[in-house]
């Protein structure tokens, strides 16, 4: 196996140490409201996870976790105080939610101000025109990777795999910019011969969904693999039941590139380093008001 492992965890521990130090010379604490609605465990996981990342960087962080019954109406109400209350500066409703909510709906009734997430139409846009705006959490922790490894896009080729609004649409369109300078492939369910495209790929972004979507017969010598990948697959080995694997088979993936991240520690625990870093953004611009 030749290829370096780009440690999420690691860039994570020094931008969080970073994050803390920034929080603390605040003269408002960064505060970041999350909701949860119903007990899907992937979600409860995500929750847990945001809410101690903000404890241990400083951040006040409010938990409403509301039953899965909840009503469309009352989310939004929570919605709408969390908008109105000067302590938050950051909301998250973490997705998917139950059936019978909209998300659509819920996500535009997050004030643009607040939408730490990147996910309002407003901020979406802001980030295609290339306005100032919230990143999205996961493409902006993959940015941050991909810097982190010491890699220079310009004028490469980067192929993504998967056209989700929140990985990869936007990871399409920031590698694009004149900042990235790649030249982008996006591909998804619906395209004939993957692996014609991923062969000729620099750095290949894989968020389909899907274990084993990319393996090493897919990738050319020396390629870089962000792994956007968490699926659970039973292992009865695990006291949890199950283990953590990515959309890439790791194995053979990492026998040809250059570079990968691993799954878990690679792209995850970025997710929820930007998150904290847009709240952190969103509170700096409160106290410049
Ligand atoms: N569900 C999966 N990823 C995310 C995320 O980044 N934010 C929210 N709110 N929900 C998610």
């Amino acid at each position: 196996m030749g290829a370096k492992i780009i440690s999420g965890k690691e860039l994570s521990a020094s931008l969080r140490a970073q994050i803390a130090e920034e929080t603390a010379k605040l003269p408002v604490r960064p505060g970041l409201g999350v909701v949860l609605v119903g007990d899907n465990p992937a979600s409860v996981s995500y929750v847990t996870a945001k809410e101690k990342a903000c404890r241990e960087t400083g951040m006040y962080s409010r938990e409403i976790r509301l039953p899965a019954e909840t009503t469309k109406e009352a989310l939004l109400g929570t919605i709408r105080e969390l908008n109105s209350d000067e302590a938050i500066h950051g909301i998250l409703v973490q997705l998917p939610l139950p059936k019978h909510i909209p998300e659509k709906e819920v996500i535009e009734a997050i004030s643009p101000d607040k939408d730490v997430d990147g996910f309002t139409a407003i901020n979406v846009g802001r980030m295609l025109i290339g306005e100032k705006c919230f990143l999205p959490c996961t493409p902006h922790g993959i940015l941050k990777l991909i810097e982190f490894a010491g890699m220079d896009l310009s004028g490469k080729h980067a192929v993504v795999i998967g056209r989700s609004n929140i990985v990869g649409k936007p990871v399409a369109v920031l590698l694009a910019r004149k900042e990235t300078n790649a030249t982008v492939t996006l591909c998804h369910t619906g395209t004939n011969d993957l692996k014609s495209y991923t062969r000729q790929a620099d750095v290949v972004v894989v968020a389909a969904g899907r274990p084993d979507t990319l393996t090493g017969d897919m990738i050319k010598e020396g390629a870089v693999v962000i792994d956007v990948g968490v699926n659970r697959i039973p292992d009865e080995t695990r006291p949890s039941g199950f283990r953590l694997v990515g959309d890439a088979d790791f194995e053979s993936c990492a026998q040809k590139a250059s570079a990968i991240t691993p799954v878990p520690g690679g792209v995850g625990p970025m997710t929820i380093t930007m998150l904290l870093w847009n709240t952190l953004e969103s509170a700096k611009r409160h106290a410049a008001r």
